[in-house]
């Protein structure tokens, strides 16, 4: 039987050969390597094992248009590269039909170190988290037995499937196997703040970064906690209701609890510079309209505001002064990573 098998599969390579400049006889290992500064991964690599034909086939479907209705929405089309991939210039998330969602696009990045995913939680597992654009009228309208039969009928794709899983089959679960394969690797670790808490090329924070990172650690690091910059966990951060849509309740909408009204995941502040605007609907343009926020803009919003932005007299807020707020925006700035955002391994063209 096995005999058979590698038959046929020198067959499949010598026939795609005819077509292909330089095709490897079998997927090549990909290796994970977490990052020095980095926590443990959550992603359960043993369940899906990197390959380079993997990986291959899941950026071609992360950019693939068939994925939605139209055939014109990517996943790259809102989450674009230089932008952290999240969606340059929309405040909420627009798709087919120039519909609009009601949440900002998240940054993809170092999701392998994260459990849930969202806003506000609603995907438990990576590989379930693509089905949710897929299938939503706003993002890409698509159903997945209509999107598996286009994928079926194309000339190149059985072919893909074929190289990254050992037979030409495609369902659902290689389909988002394969996606989660490119995520995966997404990691950026390379800004100037990992080579300074690395060490490594000599790199240094200027006085003002120095400073920032002080205040940051007193000041914003409960929440952004750690390298990821997140604890993952659910908060209300005093935002001010957003009348315009009723129907975001943060995490309440999957929890069910009205104790979870209007709490975000936190989200990881890497490439901070590069994901504007900021917060779940997309409200503030700039750091420094965050910082104010932070100073002056936090209010009672019908939730529960997380007890440590509470203030000694009951105010809510964090006391920042117009020098911390310029240390802090140097700061941020050096979570940057322009190896990750001009990464070629991950980039459409
Ligand atoms: C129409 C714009 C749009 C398209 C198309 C889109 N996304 Fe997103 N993406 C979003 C928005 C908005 C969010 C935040 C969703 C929420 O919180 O409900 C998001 C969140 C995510 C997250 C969660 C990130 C985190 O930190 O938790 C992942 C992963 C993701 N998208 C992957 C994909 C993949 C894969 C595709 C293609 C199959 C895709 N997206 C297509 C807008 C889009
Ligand atoms: C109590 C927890 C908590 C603390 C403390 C906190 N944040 Fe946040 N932060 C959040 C949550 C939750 C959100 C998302 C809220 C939303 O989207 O409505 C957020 C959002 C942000 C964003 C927008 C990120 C994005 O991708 O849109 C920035 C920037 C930010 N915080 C910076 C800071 C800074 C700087 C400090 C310290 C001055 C700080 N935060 C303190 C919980 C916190």
């Amino acid at each position: 039987m096995k005999k058979i098998g590698l038959i046929i599969a020198l067959f499949g390579v010598l026939w795609s050969c005819s077509e292909e400049t330089y095709v490897p006889v079998e997927p090549q290992e990909l290796v994970f390597e977490t990052p020095a500064n980095f926590p443990d991964v959550k992603y359960d690599l043993s369940a899906n094992p990197l390959t380079d034909m993997g990986f291959e086939l899941g950026k071609k479907l992360f950019y693939e248009g068939k994925l939605s209705s139209s055939g014109i929405i990517s996943c790259g089309f809102c989450h674009e590269q230089s932008s952290g991939f999240t969606h340059h210039g929309h405040t909420i998330s627009h798709g087919e039909n120039g519909l609009e969602g009601f949440r900002n696009t998240q940054p993809i990045q170092n999701l392998a170190y994260f459990d849930e995913f969202t806003w506000d939680g609603a995907a438990i597992h990576l590989d379930l988290q693509p089905i949710i654009p897929i299938t939503a009228e706003v993002e890409m309208n698509e159903t997945m037995p209509s999107l598996l039969e286009k994928l079926r009928n194309s000339s190149e794709y059985p072919k893909l499937f074929n190289r990254a899983f050992g037979t030409p089959e495609i369902n659902s679960e290689r389909l988002l196997k394969a996606l989660s394969q490119f995520m995966v690797m997404m990691v950026s670790s390379n800004s100037k703040y990992d080579k300074v808490v690395r060490q490594e090329e000599n790199a240094e924070f200027t006085a003002l970064e120095a400073e920032g990172y002080r205040v940051f650690n007193n000041k914003c690091a409960s929440c952004h906690a750690g390298d990821l910059f997140t604890d993952q966990s659910y908060r209300n951060n005093g935002i001010p209701y957003n009348r315009k849509h009723p129907e975001e309740e943060g995490r309440k909408r999957v929890s069910g609890f009205e104790s979870d009204f209007y709490k975000f995941k936190v989200p990881s502040l890497r490439n901070i510079e590069k994901t504007f605007p900021y917060m779940h609907d997309g409200r503030f343009g700039t750091l420094e309209a965050v910082l104010d926020f932070y100073s002056d803009g936090m209010v009672e919003n019908g939730g529960e505001v997380d007890a440590s932005l509470i203030k000694e007299d009951g105010a809510l807020g964090i006391d920042l002064s117009t020098h911390d707020k310029e240390a802090l925006i140097a700061f941020l700035l050096t979570l940057t990573d322009y190896e990750f955002l001009e990464d070629e391994r991950f980039s459409e063209f």
